[in-house]
């Protein structure tokens, strides 16, 4: 139970009132306030005047200088005095207001709406003579707070030892979580108590290729759910994390408070900053509906708009891949059987391992086939010399990023491919060696123009060379942005894997199209996603721009390929359509292999008409961990597209087409699951069928557990 003394009761009916700074929301349902006590920051809020975070402790504790003799500096004891935390006077306050309706180059609508008000207050620190501003915005779907750091006599450089946000909530709350971990995020979602956080942290993870945990934490965005007569819903993240560590959160079980914890670099250093300067937006959206936490667009709000000049080469894309069948392990990325190999020496000489998929007969099939079903990008892993032993050696130059292998034939493929319509989309796995792709990156991306390429796959597989930083460190977080800034030079989209997952950077990097940063489908291949891990991923990792999920699979069951072989993708056929509509992907991936999809081909139709695009969202219905029912209107068309899902259990659902237009017809095409369906033990009984609908329409759709539904609508002329 939260400890909660009188005492505490009274210090805090004392607080607000006298000395506070109070902010509403626009529509006036939010309350932010904040107040120093004794010198120290902290703030609450409130929604329709019930508390949501309780007096909650803000401010940053420091290294006492940024000298070159920085390692001895840090074995060193803490010592408060060089601390951003405690002894501070109000010396202003301001406040200001925003309601901008922005268009996203690609997004979830076509209109995005950034409503606030704003309250910075200035702070000085009369020990030592520094100030700093903290910045609150109140929208009407929660709060955005932020620590700004001017320019300054006394405060120009320094060093962070801890950022410590605190969001302290009064009761006990159902979570949807991940544990914590310095360079991976691909792990299984957990539902518990605040309070039981602790005790399901030691079973909540399995191993990955970098792994750096952070016990008793938790990663962002988080959800949370205040269950009962009056649900709220709560969802804590971050926004903007730029030139500054990823955090994640560490739990006070007891208090069901938590704590930033920021990544710390190879030094155990959690930030270098420069003034001026500002940190990321720790941001707390609230409502009582989960469809309109989902919905919410408060971290890309909290983005600057981008600077880029042109965007006419920023598309939406979908795509096809040598891909799965590498993940799967039918074949390999690797071309010979040596196990240790330098970039520039011959491949040709080497013994071919039989097993390389980009190769040339089976790159162009592909093409053919993604050509034939209309799909715009085709990516080719493994063209590239250096697959032998390019993971788990530490090994530096693994990669050159422009020399194919020999039986990839660069030019002749991308001259195929071009001839029909289709892009080669290029890859770069850098193996976590980020040094050695930052070296190479500009031949890399010249190779990609001079042939062709619109867009690259990276891939951070294996931990983070500079030897010792960490995926979510400020170092590599840099180096992302650093990447694809280039990119943009070379009017280049970038998808990345491994990287740290986004909080709304697209709305400033629109080139960064997407990202993975999460357990994506090929986990299906490595140990399985469990039923609900769709319903929770775009509460989650969503909540701050588009993953790469890679979705599509159509032969969910891998003894197809291995008899005997127990692996298969924990969903129906069926859901995996539904996918489409449910996760937002600008760069939307049918993942299969050719041969499955022919198969298939009325169930494929659906992807080949599904859009990527959009000019609207409607949320029609959303629980995380349970079922997420999503309406999408294409972008620049009057076709509209729905999808659910649901999580392990069968469900029943009315889709209600009140969004339609009023008075017009539309041919609705549905796709659900068999009333045989199951998806361990029939995930491919699927039905299809056609039927006129218009707003008035309510259609009943059975879902079988971990099952789902598509539906495509197209206006009747
Ligand atoms: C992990 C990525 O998530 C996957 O998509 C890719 O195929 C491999 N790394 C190899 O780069
Ligand atoms: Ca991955």
């Amino acid at each position: 139970m939260k400890k909660f003394t009188i005492g505490a009761a009274l210090l805090s009916m004392m607080f607000t009132g006298i000395n506070a700074q109070s902010l509403k929301s626009p529509d006036g349902k939010f309350e932010a306030n904040f107040q120093l006590k004794n010198g120290v920051p902290f703030y609450n809020l409130k929604y329709n005047g019930n508390v949501v975070v309780e007096d909650s402790k803000l401010g940053l504790r420091l290294f006492k200088d940024s000298s070159i003799k920085f390692a001895s500096e840090i074995a060193k004891p803490e010592d408060a005095s060089f601390d951003l935390n405690n002894g501070f006077t109000k010396t202003s306050e301001k406040r200001d207001s925003k309601n901008e309706t922005w268009q996203p180059i690609l997004g979830e609508k076509k209109n995005y709406i950034n409503d606030y008000n704003e309250l910075a207050v200035t702070l000085n620190q009369t020990s030592s003579d520094r100030s700093i501003v903290i910045k609150f915005r109140l929208f009407n779907d929660g709060l955005g707070f932020r620590y700004e750091f001017p320019q300054q006599k006394n405060l120009n450089y320094f060093v962070i030892r801890e950022e410590d946000s605190e969001i302290d909530f009064p009761t006990d709350m159902k979570a949807w979580w991940i544990v914590a971990d310095y360079d991976s995020q691909e792990y299984q979602y957990q539902t518990t108590k605040i309070s039981e956080i602790p005790t399901q942290w030691p079973k909540a993870f399995d191993s990955n290729a970098s792994q750096t945990l952070i016990k008793n934490a938790v990663q962002s965005p988080l959800m949370l759910k205040k269950e009962g007569k009056e649900p709220l819903y709560v969802n804590v993240g971050e926004a903007a994390v730029l030139d500054y560590p990823a955090s994640h959160l560490e739990v006070d079980a007891q208090n069901f408070k938590f704590k930033t914890h920021l990544t710390a670099d190879r030094q155990g250093a959690k930030g270098y900053i420069q003034t001026p300067s500002t940190t990321p937006w720790r941001t707390i959206i609230v409502s009582p509906k989960a469809e309109v936490v989902m919905d919410s667009k408060m971290m890309f709000n909290l983005n600057e708009p981008t600077k880029y000049k042109d965007t006419s080469y920023i598309k939406p894309t979908k795509y096809m891949g040598v891909w799965w069948e590498m993940i799967i392990g039918k074949s390999q990325w690797a071309y010979s059987t040596a196990d240790n190999v330098h970039i520039g020496e011959d491949f040709s000489k080497l013994t071919p391992n039989g097993k390389h998929a980009a190769n040339n007969t089976k790159v162009k099939e592909y093409i053919d086939f993604a050509s034939a079903n209309g799909f715009q990008g085709l990516l080719i892993e493994g063209w590239n010399t250096g697959w032998e032993d390019w993971f788990g050696h530490s090994k530096e130059f693994v990669f050159d990023f422009i020399t194919p292998y020999p039986d990839f034939d660069l030019k002749m493929l991308n001259d195929y491919a071009h001839s029909k319509n289709v892009d080669l989309i290029m890859h770069h796995e850098t193996s976590g060696s980020a040094t050695n792709y930052e070296r190479w990156s500009d031949k890399a991306f010249q190779l990609m123009n001079k042939y062709g390429y619109k867009s690259v796959k990276t891939g951070y597989v294996g931990d983070i060379i500079p030897r010792g930083e960490h995926h979510y460190s400020q170092w590599t977080i840099n180096h992302y942005y650093r990447i694809v800034e280039k990119a943009n030079d070379y009017k280049i989209m970038v998808n990345s894997h491994e990287s740290v997952r986004p909080g709304g950077e697209s709305r400033t990097y629109p080139n960064y199209i997407s990202a993975e940063a999460a357990r994506g489908t090929e986990y299906e291949a490595f140990g399985g996603n469990k039923p609900d891990h769709q319903t929770i991923l775009p509460f989650t990792r969503w909540m701050g721009g588009s993953m790469d999920y890679t979705p599509g699979i159509f032969q969910t069951k891998l003894d197809y390929y291995f008899p005997g072989d127990k692996r298969f993708v924990q969903t129906t056929l069926a859901k995996q359509l539904a996918l489409y509509v449910v996760m937002y992907m600008p760069l939307q991936m049918a993942a299969d292999l050719p041969e499955n999809y022919a198969k298939h081909m009325d169930a494929f139709q659906f992807i080949k008409d599904v859009a990527a695009d959009w000019d609207d969202t409607k949320i029609l219905s959303a629980e995380p961990g349970d079922y997420i029912h999503t309406a999408r209107k294409a972008k620049g068309t009057e076709n509209w597209f729905v999808g659910g899902v649901t999580d392990e259990n069968p469900r029943d659902y009315t889709v209600d087409f009140s969004f339609l237009d009023k008075g017009k017809k539309y041919e609705a095409t549905v796709y659900e699951d068999g009333k045989d369906a199951d998806y361990i033990n029939n995930p491919q009984s699927y039905k299809i069928y056609k039927k006129t609908v218009d707003s008035k329409t309510k259609l009943p759709i059975h879902l079988v557990r971990s099952g789902g539904y598509a539906i495509s609508l197209k206006p009747i002329k």
